[in-house]
């Protein structure tokens, strides 16, 4: 994808980029050329699918390349810490350029999925917990970042979505409903400020192969064959990046307030 615009001299916040797809996120901007900003809830939470042993060990892959890289850690479901990072990035950065709100997931009070995880016996814990890590989360990152976007006239915003919010689901219906409103949120802000130059787009991404994923259910060993014609398959982390990357391009400048579902079709062909 060398036909990009370089995003050199740009700086690039990634939420929840100590590992997963915000990680391949992180590689691929940097590979354009941004300054990276990795971000986490924990400084441990890298290694809690075995890929990293913290944010250091994943920032130093970046620093071996010659990337300009800064740790950042907080729970973005908390104001104050949100406020934090936002100081910290300053002093090293000055200002965020391009933001990807990918910190997210199906994740309840206990830190695992809910159980039960549908939409009327889940407990009103796990919903609190979900609506704080997907959307209150993604609007506190958003507010700590975007208004400079604002005043500089310009930025590049993608949130990540994920097709769970296009479709009607039982198991993890209120993941669905918060990545819906995530989706929607998207669409509100880029009327918002469409007239200051700042670009607001969601991708949203079928099932993909994390760590994550992989590790907290049980995959269907036909679905993990990237290199089949088919394209019933589950998505590589790498494909979502392409988007993302394709999103913040110069190439993608005129596209606004748009959801790119990246799933091979899934949320059009329903099983
Ligand atoms: N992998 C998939 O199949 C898939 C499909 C659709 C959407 N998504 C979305 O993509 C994103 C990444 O998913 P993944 O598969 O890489 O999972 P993952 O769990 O590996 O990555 C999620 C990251 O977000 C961080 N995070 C979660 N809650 C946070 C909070 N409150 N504050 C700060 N950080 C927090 C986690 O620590 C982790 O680093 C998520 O938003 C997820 O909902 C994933």
């Amino acid at each position: 994808m060398t036909e990009l615009s370089s995003l050199k001299g740009k700086t690039a916040l990634v939420t929840g980029s100590g590992r997963g797809l915000g990680k391949v996120m992180a590689e691929r901007l940097a590979d354009l050329g941004a300054n990276i900003v990795l971000h986490d809830i924990s400084w441990k939470a890298p290694e809690k699918y075995k890929e990293a042993k913290n944010l250091g060990e994943v920032a130093k892959e970046f620093e071996k390349k010659g990337i300009k890289v800064l740790t950042v850690t907080g729970n973005i479901g908390d104001v104050q810490a949100v406020a934090e990072m936002c100081t910290k990035i300053e002093e090293k950065f000055s200002k965020v350029d391009i933001l990807i709100n990918c910190a997210g997931g199906d994740i309840g009070a206990c830190g695992g999925k809910p159980s039960p995880n549908n939409a009327l016996d889940i407990s009103i814990e796990d919903v609190q917990a979900l609506i704080n890590s997907n959307l209150v989360g993604t609007i506190n990152v958003c507010k700590a970042f975007i208004p400079a976007m604002r005043d500089q006239k310009y930025g590049v915003v993608v949130n990540i979505g994920s097709v769970a919010g296009q479709l009607g689901v039982s198991e993890g219906a209120i993941y669905g409903i918060l990545k819906a409103s995530v989706t929607h949120y998207t669409r509100c802000l880029a009327t918002e400020l469409k007239q200051h130059g700042v670009r607001v787009n969601c991708v949203a991404p079928g099932p993909t192969k994390t760590a994550r994923f992989e590790a907290t259910r049980v995959v269907d060993p036909e679905m993990m064959d990237s290199q089949k014609a088919s394209l019933d398959r589950y998505g590589e982390p790498g494909e979502i990046a392409n988007a993302v990357a394709f999103l913040v391009s110069d190439q993608a400048k005129f596209i606004n307030g748009q959801v790119l579902c990246v799933d091979g079709g899934l949320v059009n062909f329903p099983s």
